[in-house]
């Protein structure tokens, strides 16, 4: 067969000598040209590869800092005007949040934070929360406590603001811990030392002992700042708290059943998470679901002692 086409070759040679070099020549350049553009793509690739190197181990906007304080986000601020914070019907309020005192509560939340961070100059305020509300349009709780924080000043502790940001997009209070860490090691570059976590005072065995203990992170660092409930909503929120906590125990990653569907219904604008991007050492974390604790090993295991 080979020996038939060379044949043919020779005979196309023999009848149109110009026309035969020309469609050889043209080959051989198409040739090369396809050639040379992958090795252009493979360079381009590992230089692009090279400089994202740079970027993961020289340059974290955050880099020096070692502590991680996390204000968990309740709901979206709407009012256009800036100057009415602490009154309810500025904020999006879902029925079993209408009560005269409310916005107070998320006020002085948004506020600890700020003094628990001021009061440390190696942490770094993370305000969690995603576009959880449909009809608050397509803004984030996390945006809403920052922006808050902002018209009222940082309370006086300016130099906070720069170490204030947001994780946009937790659909419940396991993801409000679990991706505002992640989100601090893709600022940082590690892991926090210690995570101060604040919200309401009911909620603090949700988080300082659930969902701590969902992740494995040693109790010795985690630290909880909790505000009380306002009045007229205590006893529905406990009622409430007992119930999700209940929840939470049988399904400690929100994976399954109710805490899931809940999730979904805090998600209207389909938005997608982008962790474990940025934290891909407890990626194994994201992927789990079970409702026995996550058997991996995790970045925070070798330091527990210390
Ligand atoms: C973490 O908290 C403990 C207890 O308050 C403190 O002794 C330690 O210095 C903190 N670590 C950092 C890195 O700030």
């Amino acid at each position: 067969m080979f020996k038939s086409l060379l044949n043919r070759l020779h005979h196309y040679f023999k009848l149109h000598p110009i026309l035969f070099c020309i469609v050889v020549l043209s080959f051989g350049i198409t040739l090369l040209i396809f050639v040379s553009s992958i090795y252009e793509n493979h360079v381009r690739a590992t230089v692009s590869y090279k400089k994202n190197d740079l970027v993961e181990n020289d340059v974290y906007p955050f880099a020096k800092m070692r502590n991680l304080v996390m204000v968990a986000g309740h709901s979206v601020y709407t009012s256009s005007d800036c100057g009415k914070v602490d009154k309810e019907d500025s904020w999006f309020l879902e029925s079993y949040q209408k009560n005269p005192g409310q916005a107070a509560t998320f006020l002085s939340h948004i506020q600890e934070g700020v003094k628990a961070a001021a009061k440390d100059d190696e942490s770094l305020l993370l305000f969690s929360g995603g576009e959880t509300r449909k009809d608050a349009g397509p803004r984030s709780e996390a945006q809403s406590y920052w922006a808050v924080a902002e018209s009222k000043g940082w309370f006086g502790k300016d130099d906070v603001r720069s170490r204030a940001l947001t994780e946009e997009h937790a659909r419940d209070s396991f993801e409000n811990l679990l991706f505002s860490v992640c989100r601090f090691r893709e600022l940082t570059g590690s892991y926090p030392q210690n995570i101060t976590v604040v919200s309401y005072d009911f909620k603090e065995e949700r988080f300082a002992h659930l969902h701590r203990s969902a992740m494995g992170f040693p109790e010795s660092r985690f630290f909880y700042l909790g505000t009380p409930a306002s009045l007229s909503s205590k006893e529905g929120a406990l009622k409430g708290e007992a119930m999700v906590r209940s929840q939470f125990q049988e399904d400690p990653y929100g994976c399954v059943g109710s805490l899931w569907r809940k999730k979904l219904k805090r998600d209207p604008f389909h938005r997608t998470i982008p962790y474990p991007n940025g934290c891909p050492e407890i990626g194994g974390l994201f992927r789990y679901c079970g409702s026995a604790p996550f058997p991996g090993s995790l970045p925070w295991d070798y330091t527990r002692l210390a």
